[in-house]
C-alpha cells in the first residue's frame, strides 16, 4: 500500500494538542476554542497550555513568564553567531535556525527525559525573540537592545526597535503569536515529530522544524505574500497582477491550504480584525485594501478549486503595519510556532516509536555495471 501523495489524510499519531474542525470553522488548542484564546489569553499562557496540557494557575503563569524573561538572552556564543550571520548577509530565518542549533553547544544533552526536553524547548522559545531582534539590529549596524520583558510580543518589538511599542501593537502581535502557535500536523510539526522519534534533542527538533517552515509552500509564504502586496502596490492593480501570475502558471502566495478546501481558514476572521485595527491605528489602509482585493478577486477565480486565503495573507499585512522588515515575517512565525513543535515532539515521545516508513521501488534492477572508461 502506498500513502496518498503528500500524505494527505494520513494520521500519524493520536493527539490531545489541536483539533481542526474545518467544516465547523473551529480550531481548538487542548480543547479551548482558538477564538476565545485570541480574545482572552496571551502568548505565554497559550504556550503553557500547549506545552503542559492545561491552563496555568496564576502562580504558575507568573513563574513561567519569569522563566521566559530570565532565559530571554541566549548563551553568548549563540548571540555572537546571530551577529556573525548578520555580517555574512544571512537570511534571518537561517540565522535563527543556526542559533537554535547552537543552543545545544555546551549543554549536557545526555538526559532525554520529558522534563529535560521540555526545559530545552522553553529555553529555545524564550531566546528566539532576542536572537531575531539582535540579528536585525546587527545588520542595521545597531547595538543590541535588551528591553524589559513584559511578554513575548512586547519584548520582541521593544528589542527590535530599541523602544517600547504602543500597547495596541504589542497586543496585536500577541494575538498573532497565539494564532500562529499551533496548527495540527502541518509539515514543520511532522518534521519535529519525525526528528523527535529518533530521540534527538529538542534543539535538533526545533532546528529541523525551522528548516521545514522556511519553504514557500509552508511558512515562507508569509514573506512571499508581503512581497506580492508590495509589488501590487495599489488595490487597483490586484486583478492585473493576479491574472498575469495565473497566466504564467504561478501560484498566489497566501492562498490555498491542504486542510481548508471547502471553506475559508477559521483563523482569517481573527487576523482580518487585527489587520483592520492596525490599519486604523496607523491611518494607512493600503496593504489592508490590497489584501481584501486579493481575497475577493482570487476567491472569485479559484474558490471552485477549493482555494481560499490562508493565514499568511493577513499575517503579512499585520507584520507590515508593525513595521517588520519583510524577511522577519518568517522568523516571527517560527518564534510563535516553536511552542506547537515542542508540544508535538513531547507528545510523540511519550509513546515513541521510530518513524521509519518505507517506499515502493519502481526503478530497474540487475543493471550491468559499465566501467567508467566504457561510458565515454
Ligand atoms: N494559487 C493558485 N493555484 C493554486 C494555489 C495558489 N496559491 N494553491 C493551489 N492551487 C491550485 C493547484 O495548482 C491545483 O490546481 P490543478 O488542480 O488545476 O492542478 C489545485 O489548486 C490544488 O492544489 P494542490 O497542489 O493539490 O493543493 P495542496 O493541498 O497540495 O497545496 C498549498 C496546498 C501547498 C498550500 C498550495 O495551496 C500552495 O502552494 N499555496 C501557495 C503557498 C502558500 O500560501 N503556502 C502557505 C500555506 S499555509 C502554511 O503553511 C502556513
Amino acid at each position: 500500500m502506498i500513502a496518498p501523495p503528500g500524505l494527505e489524510g494520513v494520521a500519524v499519531k493520536e493527539t490531545k494538542i489541536c483539533l481542526i474542525d474545518a467544516d465547523a470553522g473551529k480550531i481548538y488548542y487542548r480543547g479551548y476554542d482558538l477564538e476565545e484564546l485570541a480574545e482572552r489569553s496571551t502568548y505565554e499562557e497559550t504556550a503553557y497550555l500547549l506545552l503542559y496540557g492545561r491552563l496555568p494557575r496564576r502562580a504558575e503563569l507568573e513563574e513561567f513568564r519569569a522563566r521566559l524573561a530570565s532565559l530571554r538572552r541566549p548563551p553568548r556564543h549563540v548571540e555572537e553567531a546571530a551577529g556573525l550571520a548578520a555580517s555574512a548577509g544571512a537570511e534571518p530565518i537561517d540565522a535563527l535556525r543556526t542559533a537554535v542549533s547552537l543552543m545545544a553547544a555546551g549543554e549536557d544533552l545526555s538526559d532525554r527525559s520529558a522534563e529535560a526536553e521540555l526545559a530545552r524547548g522553553i529555553k529555545a522559545i524564550a531566546a528566539m525573540p532576542y536572537v531575531v531582534a539582535h540579528f536585525d539590529r546587527a545588520r542595521r549596524g545597531l547595538k543590541p537592545a535588551d528591553a524589559e520583558y513584559r511578554g513575548h510580543a512586547q519584548y520582541f518589538l521593544a528589542s527590535l526597535r530599541g523602544e517600547e511599542p504602543d500597547p495596541k501593537e504589542a497586543r496585536a502581535l500577541d494575538v498573532m503569536f497565539i494564532v500562529y502557535a499551533e496548527h495540527g500536523m502541518n509539515n514543520s510539526s511532522f518534521t519535529a515529530v519525525t526528528v523527535a522519534s529518533t530521540l534527538a534533542d529538542m534543539y535538533a527538533v526545533i532546528t529541523a522544524a525551522i528548516s521545514s517552515l522556511k519553504g514557500p509552500l509552508h511558512g515562507g509564504a508569509n514573506v512571499d505574500a508581503a512581497k506580492m502586496i508590495a509589488e501590487i502596490g495599489d488595490p487597483e492593480r490586484v486583478a492585473e497582477w493576479v491574472d498575469k501570475q495565473l497566466a504564467a502558471g504561478r501560484r498566489i502566495p497566501g492562498f490555498g491550504h491542504r486542510i481548508y478546501k471547502r471553506g475559508p481558514d477559521p483563523r482569517l476572521k481573527i487576523l482580518k480584525g487585527l489587520a483592520k485595527g492596525l490599519a486604523e491605528l496607523k491611518g494607512d489602509f493600503a496593504w489592508l485594501e490590497i489584501a481584501e482585493g486579493l481575497e475577493e478577486y482570487v476567491g472569485a477565480k479559484l474558490a471552485a478549486k477549493g482555494i481560499y486565503p490562508n493565514t499568511d495573507l493577513y499575517a503579512s499585512v499585520i507584520f507590515h503595519y508593525l513595521g517588520l522588515p519583510v524577511d522577519l515575517n518568517l522568523p516571527a512565525f517560527a518564534m510563535a510556532r516553536a511552542a506547537g513543535w515542542a508540544a508535538h515532539a513531547l507528545e510523540y515521545r511519550a509513546q515513541n516509536r521510530l518513524i521509519r516508513p518505507t517506499e515502493r521501488y519502481v526503478g530497474p534492477v540487475n543493471l550491468r555495471y559499465q566501467p567508467l572508461e566504457e561510458r565515454g
